[in-house]
């Protein structure tokens, strides 16, 4: 018979506590007056848009919290009222160019369309949430179709998470039930979101901050930072990065690994493109392994880079499993997905995934990323990218040509990284590291000259909205020229 586990309550002793400030008064007993209202700050009554600045900055400093930076850094954000297009405008009256289309997210840019509103709002309507778990929807059936229809070769099964972490964290528990292995492969100088899974999967500086879980191996992908692979040219430095992988992945145990992750074109680590032999070895790895190909186009995904997923880049390189976010609801939502291929699917017909969430599957989140999805295919997006990729291109490589603080850059779709140099041809620091007198005063530069953007220094991302004209990349490469010509002066040319 099984035993009964009695566990006693400990007293702690005397522990009255004094409340630094009174919480909002309701007391239980009263719960039968109707009329009894939690007292908070009457201000909270009144509708948006009406607090001054003072009062919003007032309770930035006492209340909110960052993320990936000293928290302290909220003090210095510009306070957003509103935008329209690519731009963003402030509470001081500054206009911006959303330059890196925020975290590389707001590709459909700030004006949504009536389609996509009309969609929210119907869904918001009709039914604004039912659990994935226990009820099925049409949207949710709609958009699983599509997504499978847009994605090619077998991956036909999808699911909805809310963010590309949560995307990674699926798939990377499901290559793992799918396999019965224990070991993911991933990269350095890649991100793949901030949950345990996914950032144990990372690797760039934001590892350095939690404990990685185990059963996580990190292996260089072709383009280290600080040496090459051996060989007097490309060809012979392909195969010897890719002999490295495999002698890895031997030293692994090849039976133990799920899965290789990969961002098609690492982004975050500056916009990294792989050559097409690279990645055709790594796809030829994981075949003779048995080893699943998990690619992130959590940032490229919809459309950034010309072509609908980043690994189009790469012909003939197709993944059993791809997770996206960001562009899918051009972050109207918090939205992602993960997608598999038909044996996984089969799999989890009769397996659980074992991942889930309660906004999973979020009927308000699937309308506006089935909206956003259907309004990109009837106006082209992506052939909107493509015709002025050249033009972002030239741009590009005009600011390297012109900048001595630029080494290098990189330029893909509307996706593109500048390297910044000192005089030594050093990076300035590294990318975890704090920025120096010169990188800030660059940094303001750009916010002077209404440019509002990510900055990881060594890299200048630039990942306008795609729906940019050539006349607005002007533009943009104008405030972008002035915002230089500081960082020019400041490292000292
Ligand atoms: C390639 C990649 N994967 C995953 C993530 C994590 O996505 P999220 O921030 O939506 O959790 C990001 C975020 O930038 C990313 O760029």
């Amino acid at each position: 018979m099984a035993q009964r586990i009695l566990r006693k309550l400990v007293n702690h002793g005397n522990t009255t506590r004094a409340w630094q400030r009174p919480v909002p008064v309701f007391k239980a007993q009263d719960n039968k007056s109707p009329t009894e209202v939690l007292q908070v700050d009457p201000r909270h009554f009144q509708p948006l848009n009406t607090w001054t600045t003072e009062e919003i900055k007032n309770a930035v400093a006492s209340h909110v919290m960052t993320t990936w930076s000293p928290c302290k850094a909220k003090n210095d954000l510009p306070i957003i009222t509103h935008s329209s297009h690519i731009y963003l405008y402030d509470s001081d009256g500054n206009e911006y160019i959303d330059w890196t289309s925020q975290a590389v997210c707001t590709n459909s840019g700030h004006s949504l369309s009536q389609h996509v509103k009309t969609a929210i709002n119907d869904q918001v309507d009709n039914l604004h949430f039912v659990y994935g778990g226990i009820a099925m929807t049409e949207i949710r059936a709609r958009l699983s179709s599509l997504i499978s229809e847009l994605l090619p070769g077998d991956l036909v099964g999808c699911l909805f998470p809310s963010s590309g972490s949560e995307a990674n964290e699926a798939a990377i528990t499901m290559a793992r039930r799918y396999s019965g292995r224990p070991k993911i492969l991933s990269f350095y100088r890649s991100y793949h979101g901030g949950t345990k899974n996914s950032l144990s999967a990372t690797g760039d500086f934001r590892r350095h901050y939690q404990q990685g879980s185990a059963d996580f191996v990190k292996a260089f992908n072709f383009t280290p930072n600080f040496f090459e692979h051996a060989g007097a040219d490309e060809d012979e430095r392909v195969r010897s990065a890719l002999l490295m992988l495999e002698e890895q992945i031997i030293s692994e145990n090849p039976e133990s690994i799920a899965s290789i992750v990969v961002e098609s074109i690492p982004g975050s680590a500056g916009v990294l493109t792989m050559p097409l032999a690279y990645m055709q070895g790594v796809r030829a790895i994981c075949d003779k392994y048995g080893i699943l190909l998990h690619i992130d186009e959590v940032m490229c995904g919809f459309g950034r880079t010309g072509e609908m997923w980043g690994f189009q880049t790469y012909p003939g390189v197709l993944p059993d499993i791809v997770t996206s976010a960001k562009g899918l609801s051009s972050s109207v939502a918090p939205i992602s997905f993960v997608a598999v291929n038909e044996r996984m699917m089969e799999f989890f017909e009769d397996n659980a995934p074992g991942w889930g969430s309660t906004f999973q599957g979020h009927p308000v989140a699937m309308a506006a990323a089935y909206a956003n999805l259907t309004e990109m295919l009837t106006t082209n997006l992506v052939g909107h990218v493509q015709s002025v990729a050249p033009a972002f291109y030239e741009h590009m490589r005009h600011c390297a040509e012109v900048h001595p603080s630029i080494k290098g850059f990189r330029a893909l779709g509307l996706y593109g990284a500048l390297d910044i140099a000192t005089p030594d041809g050093e990076q300035p620091h590294e990318v975890h590291e704090a920025r120096t007198a010169a990188t800030n005063k660059y940094f303001e530069a750009t916010r002077q000259n209404g440019l509002l953007g990510l900055f990881r220094p060594p890299h200048i991302h630039i990942a306008p909205p795609l729906i940019i004209s050539e006349e607005e990349i002007q533009e943009g490469f104008d405030r972008q020229h002035r915002a230089l010509s500081v960082l020019d002066e400041e490292l000292g040319f």
